[in-house]
């Protein structure tokens, strides 16, 4: 049996009614901002909970816009997870600010615990990554925050419609920043980005940031960017939002389903589960014994298996300068040998699911 990665070939199989929705678009010439896009903002702010939603055109953007917006500059120091995905520390020094990484704990996200430690009178904002679709522990970390009058910008890229206490990621910090990639839980067909915050100043200074620092046709009000989400892309997203909860709901069914059988078996540690945590598996990381043996098992067997992330971004030679070496991140550095990462998307059906967890119990049974 075959167990694919990719379920982006499913995804729009079945979209008349989107083609049709693109074909009026095109007739109305509204390539730039427009109707379509103000939608699928009001209805983005609204699936979070959050007063306002501005498209951008990556989730790298979203955390770099915001960043800007809330006035960081050269040299400053954020305070973020040693063992994100590459885009957030790229945000952050593209604006040649530094970034100051603190270790993870069994749930892929930052330890706050360690926080406090890192903040200097150089810190300017902490951006907690949702790493997995997993969720920081946002209720401590916005203690912090308010302690050192911080703000905060969620990496919330792989962590939609993931919640603690019913509040959902991006809307605990100062903003949010979520990614439409094609590979994220709710994607477009392109590169794609957007921000929440309940700031309405922020809101203002970000619309103006996306596009040129453009206030109107023929005034410039600050110096920002191109970096506007695609009309097209928001026509997509609008046919793809009413499915984000179906879609998370379909994520969280499946995870479960592995982690009932995956538990069973003896090799395997399933992460912590907290009860008042909504999780939405943007990946299914778990923790294996004889961790490159099971991959490679897993890869022969037809599953196709793989690691998130093998060489950890701090020891990424792309931020050598930052001068960091092996041992500085030891939960990072651990994780790195351990963790193993499995089909689990909305796609996948039970035959598949049982086959992954038979799989592995063979392995370790053989
Ligand atoms: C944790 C994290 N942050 C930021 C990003 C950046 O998103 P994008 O690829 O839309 O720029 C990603 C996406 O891959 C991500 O996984």
């Amino acid at each position: 049996m075959k167990v694919r990665y990719s379920y982006l070939p499913q995804q729009f199989q079945d979209s008349d009614d989107l083609w049709s929705d693109l074909k009026s678009f095109v007739s109305t010439g509204d390539f730039t901002l427009g109707k379509p896009l103000d939608e699928f903002e009001k209805n983005f702010a609204n699936l979070i909970g959050a007063k306002f939603a501005i498209g951008v055109n990556s989730g790298t953007d979203a955390i770099k816009l915001s960043l800007k917006a809330l006035g960081v500059k050269p040299g400053d120091e954020i305070i973020t997870a040693a063992n994100t995905f590459v885009a957030t520390v790229g945000a952050i020094c593209e604006l040649g600010a530094i970034p100051i990484f603190v270790d993870c704990d069994d749930t892929f996200c930052m330890n706050v615990t360690l926080v406090e430690e890192k903040i200097s009178k150089k810190t300017k904002a902490i951006v907690p990554v949702h790493f997995t679709g997993y969720m920081t522990n946002m209720p401590d970390l916005m203690k912090i925050s308010e302690k050192y009058n911080l703000p905060v910008v969620e990496d919330a890229c792989q962590s939609i419609l993931g919640s603690i206490n019913n509040i959902n990621a991006g809307k605990w910090g100062t903003t949010g920043a979520f990614s439409l990639h094609p590979l994220k839980n709710i994607n477009v067909w392109s590169d794609g980005g957007i921000i929440v915050t309940d700031h309405k100043d922020l809101d203002t200074e970000l619309r103006l940031l996306r596009n040129h620092g453009l206030k109107n046709r023929d005034s410039v009000e600050i110096l920002g960017y191109n970096s506007r989400l695609d009309t097209i892309q928001a026509v997509v997203g609008n046919w793809i939002l009413p499915k984000a909860r179906s879609i998370s709901e379909q994520r969280i069914f499946n995870a479960n389903f592995l982690d009932s059988k995956l538990s069973k078996i003896q090799g395997i540690k399933i992460p912590p589960r907290p009860k008042n945590y909504r999780l939405v598996y943007h990946l299914y990381i778990v923790f294996a014994e004889q961790r490159d043996e099971l991959l490679n098992y897993c890869i022969e067997k037809g599953i196709e298996a793989k690691i998130h992330y093998p060489i950890p971004m701090y020891l990424q030679k792309g931020v050598s300068f930052l001068k960091h070496k092996k041992g500085d991140y030891p939960v990072t550095d651990e994780h790195c040998n351990k963790i193993i990462t499995f089909p689990c998307d909305q796609h996948l059906d039970k035959e598949q699911l049982e086959y992954i967890c038979k799989t592995v119990n063979d392995f370790y049974e053989s």
